[in-house]
């Protein structure tokens, strides 16, 4: 019997209308263009405003593109897994959300919060579910609304990140397209870097915890990198080399664009032409969960059946992993 691949058949992406760029960020704390563009390579990022509006809002745009290119009713989807790490409540999940604004009923679906790292996290676990047979069309969907939790007067932090989201749909195929191998790896050493202290059972949110400004991102920038830079590109070659692959073998490496200096350090350990390298930090910012996504779903014209894709992730946990696959459709 032949082996059922998990094959990625559709992509769909939305980015909030709102561009936050560096000359107003330089106007709401001390920083410039140029130290943004030269330590982090970002421009601009795009901010979701309008009250009510959350991380499953997003998503449903996202979603609705692949409905639209595909046809697909809501109806098929028998999963739908929702990677972010700011949901719209801490219960329920944002997946239920997601799933009652598009009127997908009585599918299996849930979060998974695996930070940056979370898209690659949610695409592995999906596959186990089309692999086994155990579902058919499932979506899986990157979004974060990290703007809610970024402190605006926290420089280190409030340059990096951006508001988006981006959705593929799964489902079986008997060719030698799809998933083709994974390397997913977590070490909690790492939380002490980079986290939100409150709002969750350990710190419930009280009137001090808002005073302390314990509800938004703490991160220690030097640390992080230092472990992003050789996590990532350790996993980006170990998969390549497990798989026979040289970098003349690879068609993209798709990063998670946290800096551009963490991706142009993991390109280089792969010998990687940077042409091969999927980049849109310039214009999105840090998204977490949707930044492996949305640079996909910028570049599927470019995809060719058979192109040989690696897509690589660090984030808070730690978490990180990267995922050979081989992509399965023409993007024009
Ligand atoms: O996606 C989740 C995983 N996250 C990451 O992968 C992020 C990893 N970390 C990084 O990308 C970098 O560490 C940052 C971009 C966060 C910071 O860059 P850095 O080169 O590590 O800078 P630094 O934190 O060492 O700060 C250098 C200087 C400091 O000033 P002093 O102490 O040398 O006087 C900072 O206060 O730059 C200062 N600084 C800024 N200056 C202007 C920090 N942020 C800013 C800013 N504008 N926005």
């Amino acid at each position: 019997m032949k082996k059922t691949n998990a094959v990625i058949t559709a992509i769909g992406g939305y980015v909030p209308e709102y561009v936050l760029n560096n000359e107003e960020l330089s106007r709401m704390v001390d920083t410039t263009d140029e130290w943004i563009m030269t330590r982090v390579g970002i421009k601009e990022r795009h901010i979701q405003k309008g009250e009510g509006l959350g991380t499953s809002d997003m998503a449903v745009e996202a979603i609705k593109d692949i409905f639209k290119k595909t046809g697909t009713k809501p109806e098929e989807i028998d999963m739908l897994v929702c990677a972010t790490v700011t949901p719209d409540h801490p219960f329920p999940a944002t997946a239920n959300i997601i799933a009652d604004k598009l009127d997908i009923r009585d599918a299996h679906g849930f979060d998974l919060n695996g930070a940056c790292s979370g898209f690659l996290y949610a695409l592995d676990t999906a596959k186990q579910f089309i692999e086994t047979g155990a579902k058919k069309k499932v979506i899986v969907v990157g979004a974060d609304k990290m703007s809610s939790i970024v402190d605006y007067t926290d420089r280190t932090t409030c340059v990096l990140f951006g508001d988006g989201a981006a959705a593929v749909l799964l489902e079986p195929s008997e060719e030698e397209y799809g998933i083709k191998d994974s390397i997913l790896r977590s070490d909690g050493f790492g939380r002490k870097y980079l986290n939100m202290k409150a709002g969750g059972s350990a710190y419930p949110a009280s009137a001090d915890t808002v005073a302390n400004k314990e509800h938004v991102i703490f991160q220690d920038g030097k640390h992080v990198f230092k472990h992003a830079v050789s996590n990532m590109a350790d996993v980006s070659v170990e998969i390549m080399k497990r798989n026979n692959m040289t970098a003349d073998d690879l068609a993209w490496l798709v990063p998670h664009q946290a800096n551009l200096r963490i991706i142009d350090a993991t390109a280089q350990r792969m010998e990687l032409n940077p042409e091969k390298v999927m980049i849109n930090i310039e214009r999105y910012g840090n998204t977490t969960a949707a930044t492996i996504p949305l640079c996909l779903w910028e570049w599927e014209k470019q995809l060719k059946k058979g192109d040989n894709i690696i897509l690589a992730a660090f984030g808070a946990g730690f978490t990180w992993g990267s995922i050979y696959l081989k992509w399965a459709y023409d993007g024009k």
